[in-house]
């Protein structure tokens, strides 16, 4: 028989600490699969809101990440509404496909100050745009782009659950909970 080529999927702790592993990995490698996970919301309307973001900061002790966005996005109006959002990633390297739910707080102004700082000029061009996100433009190259601090957002994401599934050749699946203190379970995947 082969050598199993994931060791880790077999326990429930090994597995997650692998997740973990491949979220911070997604924080410093911007070709790993965790660099772009999809944040997903509900709308105002009650439907479901999914987009690409940039994963900025994961932090296993506390289980929360990060994501910087435009405070002017129609995603903060309805995270006001619903402080609470999913994180997908398909990581194909692993065969992992992560979910997250997560209880979001929103900071901005001088509680993100460091944090501007320390973003190169490049990156700021991502927050701040005139018109604003979203709104309607008479020609697609009609606005401009000028970073702003003012409407610099950090979504600080509180994990609240994990549900984790890895293809092997048995397929796995656990599931993860704040509450019982990530010790996790199986599921029929
Ligand atoms: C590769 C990629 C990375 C992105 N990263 C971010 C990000 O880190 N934060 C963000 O707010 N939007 C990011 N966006 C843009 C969002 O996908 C989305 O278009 C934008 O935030 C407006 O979303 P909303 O109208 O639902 O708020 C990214 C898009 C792409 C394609």
């Amino acid at each position: 028989m082969p050598p199993d080529p994931h060791p880790w999927a077999s326990r429930l702790e090994s597995l997650h600490a692998e997740v973990w592993t491949r979220l911070i990995r997604g924080v410093h490698d911007r070709r790993a699969a965790a660099r772009h996970p999809t944040l997903a919301t509900v709308a105002l309307d009650g439907s479901p809101q999914a987009r690409t973001v940039v994963l900025r900061a994961a932090d296993r002790a506390s289980a929360t990440l990060r994501v910087y966005t435009d405070a002017q996005s129609a995603k903060m109006d309805e995270l006001q509404a619903h402080p609470h959002a999913a994180l997908h990633v398909w990581d194909s390297g692993a065969h992992l496909q992560i979910r997250l739910a997560a209880r979001v707080s929103v900071r901005t102004g001088d509680e993100v100050a460091g944090l501007w700082a320390q973003l190169p000029e490049a990156a700021r061009l991502s927050f701040g745009c005139t018109p604003a996100s979203g709104q309607p433009i008479p020609d697609a190259l009609a606005y401009r782009k000028v970073p702003d601090p003012a409407v610099f957002a950090v979504l600080e994401l509180r994990l609240q659950a994990m549900d984790i599934v890895h293809l092997g050749p048995q397929h796995r699946r656990a599931r993860y909970a704040r509450a019982d203190g990530w010790a996790g379970v199986w599921c029929a995947p």
